[in-house]
């Protein structure tokens, strides 16, 4: 397995993780691994093939056996056995598939190992829920990004209001509190820091401002980042 240097970058939903985590990658040149588009991927086949969640065999099956490929379509597109589900995964149904799945053991190690083989020189920046704590737990930088969730909730507000996508901002907030709720409590890889990640909120800060700290921190870390 390769030994690449791993970015981790941890958090709840709308804490802008992953804009964090593309604009690291753009600039370190590493690989990026967008986790929870794995686990939305597997909620939406979970849905289509009328999988029984409650049966732990037929989960990992359908977990094992889906071809999923990223940026065939475009730069954030990624594909379901073949065809284009960059849009169907980002719905609310996607959401809640996902985040269903996420909280069943067997669908996490069924996606474990496709996780891993993201991990190629020159290194990887992994953003997610449990990429410090268990899937590259010796990252060499551990980034817990969080936001309170009434500003989190006004982000995928102006976001959604900017892709003329309807939205209501009392009911972002419910869905938002409802998914920590289920992310955080789950018994298997619970949303929660790793020991040595580094937590840093994002509530009064610009995502330049992330971005910027982030980048100081994996120099720091990184030191062949810099030349
Ligand atoms: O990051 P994103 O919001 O796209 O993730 C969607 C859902 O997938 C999360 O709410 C979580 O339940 C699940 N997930 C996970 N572990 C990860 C990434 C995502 O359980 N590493």
């Amino acid at each position: 397995m390769s030994d690449a240097p791993v970015i981790a970058i941890d958090g709840p939903s709308g804490s802008g993780k992953g804009a964090v985590a593309t604009a690291i990658a753009a600039r370190t040149g590493f690989h990026l691994l967008d986790s929870g588009a794995l686990y939305r991927v597997l909620g939406i086949a979970a849905h289509k093939a009328e999988t029984d969640l409650t049966d732990p065999r037929e989960v990992a099956f359908l977990a094992t056996s889906l071809q999923i490929e990223f940026g065939t379509n475009g730069p954030d597109s990624v594909s379901l056995n073949g065809e284009d589900v960059s849009l169907d995964i980002r719905t609310d149904l996607g959401s809640v598939m996902a985040s269903r799945v996420g909280a069943i053991p067997a669908a996490r190690a069924a996606l474990h190992e496709r996780q891993l083989a993201f991990r190629q020189e020159p290194g990887l920046v992994a953003d997610g829920r449990d990429m410090g704590t268990v899937v590259f737990p010796d990252a060499a930088l551990k980034i817990f990004l969080t936001a309170s969730v009434e500003e989190r909730a006004q982000r995928r507000y102006k976001q959604l209001i900017a892709k003329g996508i309807g939205a209501i901002l009392p009911d972002l907030l419910r869905d938002l509190k409802e998914r920590d709720e289920r992310d955080s409590q789950r018994p298997v890889s619970p949303l929660k820091p790793a020991e040595d990640a580094i937590v840093l909120d994002s509530t009064d800060l610009s995502l330049d401002e992330v971005i910027d700290r982030v980048w100081n921190l994996a120099v720091t870390r990184l030191p062949g980042l810099a030349s």
